[in-house]
Order: structure tokens, then sequence, then C-alpha cells
């Protein structure tokens, strides 16, 4: 498809959604990239996580950090933060925008889920991936830039 912003793609399965979160990993493991994820519970946002992890070499297997609202990992080629926001639903991104403002600004990968619990945006270039599934193991993955260097990987995605 498309425009210069966005890149769809739908897996059939799995393996599918694995050759995607390669091709991400490929383009994003020097500099990194500041990822929200959305989609309805069990849509496969922590996955695309995993798979991610996984294509990075890191060795722990990526879990939902619901309860401690970040898991980090340094055992792959670039160090991976993952954030699950669903327990912060009554205060709101607000009270981590500050401390997600670094992690987008260094050279790591951080992936946040449930990022809509804010009353707002978070104010920074990012990545939005939308995930949305009709049924069994169809997944569609949407993936949006905002800003000029997620363009360029988003071009990339699409390219390939
Ligand atoms: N093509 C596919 N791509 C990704 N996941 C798939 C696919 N087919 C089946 N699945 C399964 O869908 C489930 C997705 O669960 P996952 O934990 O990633 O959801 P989530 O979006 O993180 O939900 P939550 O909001 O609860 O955190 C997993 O069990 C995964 O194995
Ligand atoms: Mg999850």
């Amino acid at each position: 498809m498309e425009n210069e912003n966005k890149y769809s793609k739908t897996c059939n399965s799995i393996e599918d959604t694995r050759e995607l979160a390669k091709r991400f990993a490929n383009i994003v493991k020097d500099d990194g990239c500041f990822v929200n994820l959305f989609g309805d519970i069990g849509a496969g946002k922590t996955a695309f996580v995993r798979l991610v992890a996984e294509a990075l070499g890191i060795k722990e297997k990526v879990t939902s950090p619901s309860f401690t609202i970040l898991n980090e990992y340094h055992t792959g080629v670039i160090p991976v933060y993952h954030f699950d926001l669903y327990r912060l639903e009554n205060v709101g991104i607000k009270t981590i925008t500050d401390e997600l403002r670094e992690y987008s600004e260094s050279d790591c990968l951080t992936f946040v889920e449930w990022a809509e619990f804010s009353q707002g945006e978070v104010p920074f270039d990012r990545i939005e991936i939308n995930v949305t599934y009709d049924d069994d193991d169809n997944r569609c993955y949407t993936f949006t830039a905002i800003g000029d260097k997620e363009k360029n990987i988003i071009r990339k995605l699409a390219e390939e």
C-alpha cells in the first residue's frame, strides 16, 4: 500500500509475524526506535515484541510486563525496553511522559503497550503499531510514522 507514513501487513500465521518482526528488527537494530503498540487484549502486541527481541538475539523470553510496568533486556544487539501501561489506567501516561521521552532520545528500542491510557499523545517522534485481528491466527499490523527518522524506517519496511 500506501503513503510514506504508513505500512500495513497482514500476517496469516505466527510465522508471518516472525518474518515481519525480523525485518523490523533488522532496520532498527542500529539506531533504535520508540514504538507505541495499540490493539485489543490478545491482538498480538506482546507477541510482536517477543519476536523482535528474538530476532535481536535476546536470550530471555519476553513476557508481558503488566505487573511490573517495565521489563528490560540487555542480552541482544541493542537494549530493549518494554513498557506496559495497562496498570496505569487511572493515573495515565502523563505521570511518566518525561521518563518515556528519555527512552525515545537514546539509542535503544522501546516498546510501549497500552499507551492509550493517556489523556493525549506522547509528544515526541515515534512509530505507532496498530494490531487488529478477526479470527484465528490472522493479524494485521499497521505501522504509522511520526517523525522523519521514523518515516525512513517505514519506507524501508515497505521496500523489502
Ligand atoms: N499471526 C499472529 N501474530 C501474532 N500473534 C499471534 C498470531 N497468531 C496467533 N497469535 C497468538 O495471539 C496471541 C497474542 O497475544 P499477546 O499477548 O501478544 O496479545 P497482546 O496484544 O499483548 O494482549 P494484551 O493487551 O493482553 O497485552 C498469542 O497467544 C499469539 O501466539
Ligand atoms: Mg501484551
